[in-house]
C-alpha cells in the first residue's frame, strides 16, 4: 500500500453547498459530490476527451459528463450500466477539523472500454478513379411540392455535364432531404469537446448530416456548392450545415489535421435581389479554412439587384438563359480540372500549424 497522501481541498461547510463540484487536490481534478450527507470523490477528467467531470451534472447516483454526457457511478467512477469498464479512478475522503480531505494515493485503476470507432472515423484514403463532384443544393422547398429553383438547375446542369461530357463521377446531394440537427455548440464548451466526427453524429444514428461528412471527407474531390440569396446571405440550410462543418475545421486547429485533402470547391449563387460579392465572399471564407482550393473564377452568379421583387421574371431569365447553364458546365470543368492537378500531386502540400491560427498558450512566452 502507497503512504496516504491527505490532501485539504477546503471547509465542510462550504463544500456542502453544492451536490457536484470540480475541485483541485493539488494538482489532480476531483469530481466530488456531496450527496444523502456524504462526500464522494471520483477523477475529475472523463474518460472520453476529457471533459470536466465535476462541472457536470448529477443523475441519481451518476455524475453525467458535461461535454458529451457519459455517466460514471459518483462512488466507485464506474460507467453506467453496459459501460462498467469504463472506470475513472475514485478516492478515500476524510473529515477532520471541519476541513475535507482527499487520499490521492488511494486512486482506483483508470480503465477504458473499447467503444466501436465511428465509420467516419476511418482513414481518409483517396480511392482511385475518375475525379468525383458532390453537388450540394442548399435550397429550402416544401416537401412533396417541388418548385423551380434557379440554383438546383444550373447545379443539375453542371452534374449533367460532369457526367456525361467529362466522364466523371457525380452525386447531388438535397440538404432539404436529409434530417439533421443544428450545431448544439460543443465547441463553445471547450475546443476538445468538438470532435471528429462530430459529436451529434456520434451520439445520434438518425442525424443524417453523415451523408454530406462521408461525401465530402471521404469521396469527393470537388465540392459544388448550390445556394440562392436569402436576405443577402446564403440559404439557412446553408449555414446549418456549414455551421456543422466546425468539427472539420476544429481539427487543424486542435490536432494539425487535415481532413479535407486535395479537394475542390466551387459555388453557384442564384438571388433574385442582391448580394452576390457578399455571399461570394461568406462561401470562400468557409470553404478556404476548412483547407479546399478553389479554381480560376470559383463561382457563378446571378442577381437582378434590390428593387427585382418581380420573383416569376426572374426565374424565367434563369430558365432562359444560355449564358449561366454554359456558365455552369464551365465551372465544373474548371473544377475539376484543378481537382486533377491536386489529385495528381502537382501540387506540393504546405502543412500549416493549426490551420494558422497562434496558440493562446504561447502568448506569455518569451520572444527573441
Ligand atoms: S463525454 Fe466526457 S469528454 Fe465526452
Amino acid at each position: 500500500m502507497p503512504d496516504a497522501q491527505w490532501t485539504d481541498v477546503g471547509n465542510v461547510e462550504d463544500l456542502k453547498t453544492k451536490p457536484l463540484q470540480q475541485v483541485l487536490c493539488g494538482t489532480t481534478p476531483i469530481a466530488l459530490t456531496y450527496k444523502d450527507g456524504a462526500f464522494n470523490a471520483i477523477s475529475g477528467v472523463c474518460n472520453h476527451v476529457g471533459g470536466p467531470l465535476g462541472e457536470g451534472t448529477l443523475d441519481g447516483d451518476y455524475v453525467v459528463c458535461p461535454w458529451h454526457y457519459w455517466k460514471f457511478h459518483h462512488k466507485t467512477g464506474r460507467g453506467e450500466p453496459g459501460y462498467e469498464q469504463d472506470q475513472v479512478p475514485s478516492y478515500e475522503t476524510k473529515i477532520e477539523n471541519g476541513r475535507l480531505y482527499v487520499d490521492l494515493s488511494s486512486a482506483t485503476k483508470r480503465t477504458k472500454q473499447a467503444h466501436k470507432p465511428h465509420p467516419l472515423a476511418r482513414p481518409i484514403i483517396r480511392l482511385a478513379g475518375p475525379i468525383r463532384v458532390v453537388g450540394i443544393s442548399t435550397t429550402v422547398m416544401t416537401a412533396g411540392h417541388p418548385r423551380y429553383s434557379g440554383s438546383d438547375a444550373l447545379l443539375e446542369t453542371a452534374l449533367g455535364h460532369a457526367r456525361s461530357e467529362l466522364h466523371l463521377e457525380t452525386q447531388c446531394i438535397k440538404l432539404r432531404d436529409l434530417s439533421f440537427r443544428a450545431c448544439e455548440g460543443y465547441y463553445s464548451k471547450s475546443a476538445q469537446a468538438c470532435t471528429w466526427p462530430c459529436s451529434i453524429t456520434q451520439m445520434d444514428s438518425t442525424d443524417q448530416l453523415d451523408r454530406v461528412y462521408e461525401a465530402i471527407v471521404h469521396w469527393a474531390d470537388v465540392i459544388l456548392i448550390a445556394t440562392p440569396i436569402r436576405w443577402g446571405n446564403a440559404s439557412s440550410l446553408y449555414y446549418k450545415m456549414v455551421e456543422r462543418m466546425n468539427c472539420i475545421q476544429n481539427q487543424e486547429t486542435i490536432a494539425n489535421k487535415h481532413l479535407l485533402k486535395n479537394k475542390v470547391a466551387a459555388f453557384i449563387i442564384m438571388g433574385g435581389q442582391d448580394n452576390v460579392q457578399g455571399v461570394a465572399g461568406q462561401l470562400m471564407t468557409f470553404f478556404s479554412e476548412v483547407g479546399c482550393q478553389f479554381p480560376q473564377f470559383p463561382f457563378i452568379a446571378h442577381s437582378r439587384g434590390w428593387s427585382a421583387e418581380d420573383m416569376e421574371r426572374n426565374v424565367l431569365e434563369v430558365q432562359n438563359s444560355r449564358e449561366l447553364r454554359d456558365g455552369a458546365r464551365a465551372l465544373v470543368a474548371r473544377a475539376a480540372d484543378m481537382a486533377k492537378l491536386m489529385v495528381g500531386g502537382q501540387l506540393p502540400e504546405h502543412p500549416l500549424a493549426r490551420g494558422g491560427r497562434k496558440a493562446h498558450q504561447l502568448d506569455s512566452e518569451p520572444t527573441g
